[in-house]
């Protein structure tokens, strides 16, 4: 096992009701950003609840953070803030509102321009974050990262901080019951990559951390389906929420070598052509793990045998599970073809455009993925 340094402060208020921990956790007489998306948050209740929650507050909100938030929005959410003289943040929603949170709660205390802080400058101090999960998938409610869009600029930009973890997560899964399906399936998916990107790399003598992935894994094929089929099924939801929190809260990737390259060239795709997240994670995964059969041999065979439970040649082992893994994408309702959305070989050179222009030339746990290694697993995502 290679050394770590593990740290992840966020207080997680798991299950049914918990959104009355919200006066517990923001201190009397702050003044709260409350931040969120579109409309979700009124048409299911969990406005009404988080305004009970903090009454006598004074509570500032802003709405219209868009999926993939955008910069341009963002920046208008920090004037208000500071304008309001806002000094703590609530997050309600799904990863795109807590990142978008992150980025807010870093920019209202950056003295500069607030792009400084998506363009390589880290975060100095920050607003104390909390946030109310509406949508498990990214694990963005317990970890220090985010993702913002620049749309001018055609760029997914990743930020990262210690002073962005939240400080509190409510995790409630009835939250979760009024997500269309196309929601679903992008949670399981996203959470999914999340666990094997940490685990599908190469043998690292750490049994423990496979087999803590194998149990995500095991877990999300057994309930995502059950979850499209009976939306409103409270210990399915909650197990697919716990399973989202840990595939991205720093845990698994404990020790262990990552290969985040599906994530990298997904980014891409979101930024040129406004795919879902777990969308483009659901074409280029398996396409990944095709292309990458040699360098991922050994644990392909593991994940074939223990996930899976495939048995045969080490060859048919290998098909069957990267066939398995699209099957299941699919079975979840998110394709896994670039033509399905739309796109043929055509829209190839503008990725690896912007992979190199981003510096994404030696991706994967052996960083030797090139342009042409990407280009290839594109073509083979067609
Ligand atoms: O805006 P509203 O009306 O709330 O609708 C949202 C949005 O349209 C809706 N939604 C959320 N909760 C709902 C609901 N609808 C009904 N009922 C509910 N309870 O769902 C739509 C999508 O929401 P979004 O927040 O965009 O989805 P997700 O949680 O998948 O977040 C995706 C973003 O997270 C970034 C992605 O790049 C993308 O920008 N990621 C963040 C990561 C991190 N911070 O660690 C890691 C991930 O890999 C990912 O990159
Ligand atoms: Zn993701």
């Amino acid at each position: 096992m290679r050394n770590f340094s593990f740290y992840n402060p966020t207080r997680i208020h798991f299950g049914e009701g918990q959104i009355d921990k919200l006066a517990r956790e923001i201190p009397a007489g702050s003044r709260v950003l409350v931040t969120h998306g579109g409309g979700s948050i009124f048409q299911n209740g969990v406005w009404q609840q988080v305004e009970q929650a903090l009454a006598g507050y004074t509570l500032t909100r802003f709405a219209g953070i868009e999926a993939n938030p955008q910069f341009d929005t963002l920046v208008k959410a920090v004037e208000l803030g500071r304008r309001e003289g806002c000094d703590f943040i609530l997050a309600v929603g799904g990863g795109s509102v807590i990142d978008g949170s992150k980025f807010i709660a870093a920019a209202l205390c950056h003295a500069g321009d607030p792009l400084d802080l998506l363009t390589g400058t880290r975060a100095k101090a920050a607003l104390p974050l909390g946030c109310v999960l509406t949508l498990a998938a990214t694990g963005s409610e317990s970890n220090p990262h985010g993702v913002v869009t620049h749309v001018a600029r055609q760029e997914k930009l990743p930020f990262s901080s210690p002073l962005l973890y939240p400080r509190f997560a409510i995790l409630d899964p009835r939250t979760t019951f009024s997500l269309p399906a196309r929601q679903i399936g992008n949670g399981v998916v996203d959470a999914f990559v999340h666990t094997l990107e940490q685990y599908l790399t190469y043998p690292a003598d750490a049994p423990l951390q496979d087999r803590q992935a194998e149990g995500l894994l095991i877990t999300l094929i057994e309930e995502g389906p059950k979850a499209l089929a009976n939306p409103e099924d409270y210990a399915v939801r909650a197990n697919l929420m716990w399973c989202a929190t840990q595939a991205l809260n720093g845990l698994l990737g404990c020790g262990v070598p990552q290969d985040w390259a599906t994530h990298m060239i997904g980014h891409e795709l979101t930024a040129l052509y406004h795919l879902d997240h777990a969308q483009t994670l659901a074409v280029v995964l398996p396409a990944m793990l095709a292309e990458r059969r040699e360098p991922k041999r050994a644990k392909l065979i593991q994940y074939a045998e223990r996930v899976w439970g495939i048995e045969g040649d080490e060859e048919a082992k290998i098909d069957g599970a990267i066939a398995a893994t699209r099957d299941f994408f699919q079975a979840l309702g998110v394709p896994t073809r670039l033509a399905d959305h739309g796109l043929d070989a055509e829209a190839i050179p503008q990725v690896l455009a912007q992979l190199e222009r981003h510096g994404m030339t030696a991706l994967s746990e052996r960083r030797d993925l090139d342009l042409d290694a990407s280009e290839r697993i594109l073509l083979r995502a067609l």
